[in-house]
């Protein structure tokens, strides 16, 4: 097996049939300690959250799967921690985007001044280019036709399925009375040029609130996964 790359909370490997293989880390980003998905930075190991992480990408990637929803997924190993998956080329050098249900973390930290704490979004979309370095800066639809990454036609397709595939992780929150208020996924194109969802869904890839009080990835996971 040949590492193909060593992430902040993954490593990426390729297995001999020409599929990649996840590894979940026990890592979680954040800043001196705290939790934040945000962050461009591992800021805390918690022991288990590599494998509650890949519980929970299980969960919601066959539930994608059920929907037809194009993502990478091929299988899970909770035992040793790994999901094996298509592989992608990502788009530029990687984006996130972003759906956001209320006005929290960075959106309110750039828009405070228009916005309220926790204000309804309703699905509001936007992306960001993958570049620790800059701190993820976000870019418009006109950005990345300009400078190549995406095409117009590209930037609807991802934004459909964002807001097809958030509104499935919201729906199962909801259904343990979980409010989602926002989320990160992350997109490539598979060897046919598809569309498909990558990466990971777990409690460290979006902020979700129950009774108005943020729930920290790890105690979502325990109550996404009742256990
Ligand atoms: N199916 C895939 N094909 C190619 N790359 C992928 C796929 N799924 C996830 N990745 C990439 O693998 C890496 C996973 O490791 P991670 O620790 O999340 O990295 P990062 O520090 O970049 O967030 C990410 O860069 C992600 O974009
Ligand atoms: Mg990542």
């Amino acid at each position: 097996m040949k590492q193909l790359y060593a992430g902040k909370t993954k490593d990426v490997f390729e297995l001999e049939n020409g599929n990649y293989l996840l590894k979940f880390k026990d890592d979680v980003t954040g800043e001196d300690g705290i939790f934040d998905p945000g962050a461009n930075t591992v800021g805390l190991s918690i022991e288990g959250a590599g494998k509650a992480g890949l519980k929970l990408t299980q969960l919601f990637f066959e539930k994608l799967k059920e929907k037809g929803i194009p993502t990478h997924y091929i299988s899970a190993d909770v035992e040793n921690t790994t999901m094996t998956v298509v592989p992608a080329t990502v788009f530029g050098e990687g984006l996130e985007v972003i759906c956001r249900y209320r006005a929290v973390g960075s959106f309110l930290r750039r828009y405070g001044k228009y916005a309220d704490e926790a204000q309804a979004l309703n699905g509001f979309v936007e992306v960001t280019l993958k570049d620790d370095e800059r701190q993820d800066p976000p870019i418009s639809k006109d950005g990345l036709a300009m400078l190549g990454i995406l095409t117009n036609e590209e930037y609807e397709t991802l934004k459909e399925l964002t807001r097809e595939i958030s509104q499935v992780v919201k729906d199962e929150l909801a259904k343990k009375a979980i409010e989602l208020y926002d989320i990160k996924l992350e997109f490539g194109r598979d060897a046919n040029n598809q569309i498909l969802l990558i990466d990971e869904i777990s409690g460290g890839n979006m902020r979700a609130y129950k009774n108005g009080e943020y729930i920290e990835p790890l105690a979502l996971e325990k109550m996404m996964l009742n256990n």
